[in-house]
C-alpha cells in the first residue's frame, strides 16, 4: 500500500510499504531519521512512536500490554498512539497518514 508519513515539522511525504515488513522498518528505511527505533523493533524503547489516522486506527491488530505499558511513558501520547515496529504492514494501511510523534 500506499501510505503518507507526516515528519516532526508537519512535512507529508508519500512511502510505498510493502507487506510483510512493519511501519517502523518502512518508515526508518525511506530515510526518517527522526523515528529513532533505537531497540531495533523488540518492544522495548518506544522511539517509534507515531500517531496513526483517527479512521484506521480500530483496523489495526490490537496492542500487546506491552506496547501499550510503553506508550505510557511517552507525554506525546495520545489515544491514536502506536509503536510503529508492532504495526503490519497490511493493505487496510492503503492512503493511512501516520504522523511521527514528537520527541519526548
Ligand atoms: Fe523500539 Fe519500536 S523500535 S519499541
Amino acid at each position: 500500500p500506499q501510505i503518507i508519513v507526516v515528519n516532526q515539522s508537519g512535512e507529508e511525504s508519500s512511502v510505498e510499504a510493502n507487506e510483510g515488513r512493519t511501519l517502523m522498518e518502512v518508515i526508518r528505511d525511506s530515510g526518517f531519521d527522526e523515528l529513532l527505533a533505537l531497540c531495533g523493533g523488540c518492544c522495548s524503547c518506544a522511539t517509534c512512536h507515531v500517531h496513526i489516522a483517527p479512521e484506521y486506527f480500530d483496523k489495526l491488530p490490537k496492542m500487546t500490554e506491552d506496547e501499550n505499558d510503553l506508550l505510557d511513558s511517552s507525554e506525546h501520547r495520545n489515544e491514536y498512539s502506536r509503536l510503529s515496529c508492532q504495526v503490519p504492514i497490511t493493505g487496510v494501511l492503503e492512503g493511512c497518514k501516520i504522523t511521527i510523534a514528537q520527541e519526548d
